[in-house]
């Protein structure tokens, strides 16, 4: 509603709609979400279907290309492209030296990316004439796009890395090939894409011993994770992705501006925040206190509650079945390793019994219930982020990793799609002033 007496009416009907609760900004193919029914589809397939089915890797190519690599050899030479690598530009290693060892890995991750857009000036787009004679915005071809999003997906997952090797008092230069293959006895796929993270970020397998079934279980998990994360439309961090890209900012600029939005809390920081959470509960016995605290609106329930879904998050579901193999994993190497063994499995994982009484005590909880607050996605990532020996502040960076794929994906959707320039025009919304009028300025206000 525009109300502004001594404003001219505006030529456009105004909506007055804080946080985009209900505007569309553009068309997409790339990711459909029914939050009524608890449905995520990626090009058309649903989320269940691919975690069961396909790796990252796959995964990755559907989003960016909109089909499956064409045969093995396809989506062996896709594989390469996009994978973690251990080696990293000077100026990039550089940069992420110079942050202490316990500075925040998403800090640490936005300046590296920002830092690679001054080593990729060529990637910057140029002002050109089109055919009506207008002046536009172009990112070079179609095949130069494809290429640059699969480079960047290796960026992020390779500095990802070098930021893990820093954290655990590693070299940020390793020499070692995150591609070399390793025969595996244990059946999983060597050539996975994150197997190749695990290796770039711990080259010596101090972390996850390399022919270890534990490495195996680990990086298969990982893997589906990734899967879950690797794009759900329009949120807040890819909706920064394409709002800079509308400004004409290249694409790395785009994508440090992305990792900014996913480091919230809110978004991305959740699972780091869960976590933090479920220690802070500290015991089962302690989370009726702590959801009688949130129902006095004193503090919130991380991991709970999606701005799209009102039902349960389908990721979450597969999130919850992935923690229990990947604890029962943790558990074993940890008999294995220790002269004594603990007997710890996943039904006395204390952070995971915790999780599963928060859950359970929310669902039968009507202030829950008519909010329509269900665990999302990152309700149980942490738990299984943390069995694989990851730490707290690291989550929202493997988060980053996968999701490079889907902020790649619109950043390509948005530039492809020559019949809608209407789409790229630069995001700008309007607003309400409700402030004051041509007021004067008081006598001793003025300096000049
Ligand atoms: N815990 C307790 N109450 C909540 C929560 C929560 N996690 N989420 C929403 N509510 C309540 C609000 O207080 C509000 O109550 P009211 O009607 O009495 O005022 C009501 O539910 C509606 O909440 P909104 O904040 O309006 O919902 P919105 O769609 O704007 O926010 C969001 C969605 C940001 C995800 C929110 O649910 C939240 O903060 N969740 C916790 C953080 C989190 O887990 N984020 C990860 C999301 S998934 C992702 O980004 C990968």
């Amino acid at each position: 509603q525009h109300k502004g007496s001594d404003t001219p009416p505006p030529r456009e009907v105004w909506l007055y709609d804080p946080g985009y609760v209900s505007t569309a900004c553009c068309h997409s193919s790339i990711t459909f979400i029914d939050g009524d029914k608890g449905v995520l589809e990626y090009r058309g397939y649903p989320i269940e279907a691919l975690a069961a089915s396909c790796g990252f890797t796959s995964v990755a190519h559907l989003l960016l290309e909109g089909t499956f690599p064409a045969s093995v050899s396809a989506r062996s030479l896709f594989a390469q492209s996009i994978e973690p690598k251990a080696g990293i530009h000077p100026l990039v290693g550089d940069v992420i030296q110079s942050f202490p060892r316990d500075a925040h890995p998403m800090t640490m991750l936005m300046s590296a990316t920002a830092a690679m857009s001054a080593c990729r000036p060529e990637w910057n787009p140029a002002l050109v004439r089109g055919d009506g004679g207008s002046l536009r915005l172009v990112y070079g071809t179609r095949a130069l796009r494809s290429h640059i999003a699969q480079e960047c997906i290796s960026l992020i997952g390779s500095a990802a890395a070098a930021i893990f090797r820093h954290m655990h008092g590693m070299s940020v230069y390793s020499e070692r090939s995150a591609a070399v293959s390793v025969k595996h006895s244990t059946g999983a796929s060597p050539n996975s894409f994150a197997s190749a993270f695990l290796r770039a970020a711990d080259p010596q397998g101090s972390i996850w011993p390399e022919n270890s079934q534990q490495f195996a279980v680990f990086a298969e998990a990982l893997d589906v994770l990734f899967v879950l994360h690797a794009d759900h439309e329009l949120n807040c961090s890819t909706a920064a992705m394409r709002h800079l890209a509308s400004a004409g900012s290249d694409v790395l600029t785009c994508l440090a501006a992305a990792i900014g939005a996913l480091y919230g809390p809110l978004h991305g920081g959740a699972n780091e925040a869960v976590l933090n959470m479920l220690e802070d509960i500290g015991s089962p016995d302690a989370v009726e206190a702590y959801v009688a605290s949130v129902k006095r609106q004193e503090r919130k329930l991380m991991g709970f509650g999606h701005r799209v879904y009102r039902s349960y998050d389908p990721r979450a579901k597969l999130m919850r079945q992935l923690a229990r193999k990947v604890l029962q994993e943790a558990a074993d190497g940890h008999n294995q390793r220790s002269s004594e063994p603990t007997g710890a499995d996943t039904t006395t994982d204390p952070l995971l019994l915790i999780a599963q009484r928060l859950e359970k005590r929310a669902l039968e909880d009507s202030y829950f219930t008519e909010r329509k607050l269900y665990p999302n996605v990152d309700f149980y990532s942490g738990v299984v982020y943390r069995a694989m020996r990851f730490p707290n502040v690291f989550f929202p960076v493997l988060f980053a990793v996968a999701r490079s794929v889907g902020w790649l994906a619109h950043w390509m959707e948005m530039l492809d799609r020559d019949a809608l320039d209407a789409e790229r025009k630069i995001v700008r919304p309007r607003q309400v002033y409700v402030g004051h009028r041509q007021q004067r300025i008081p006598q001793d206000a003025m300096e000049k």
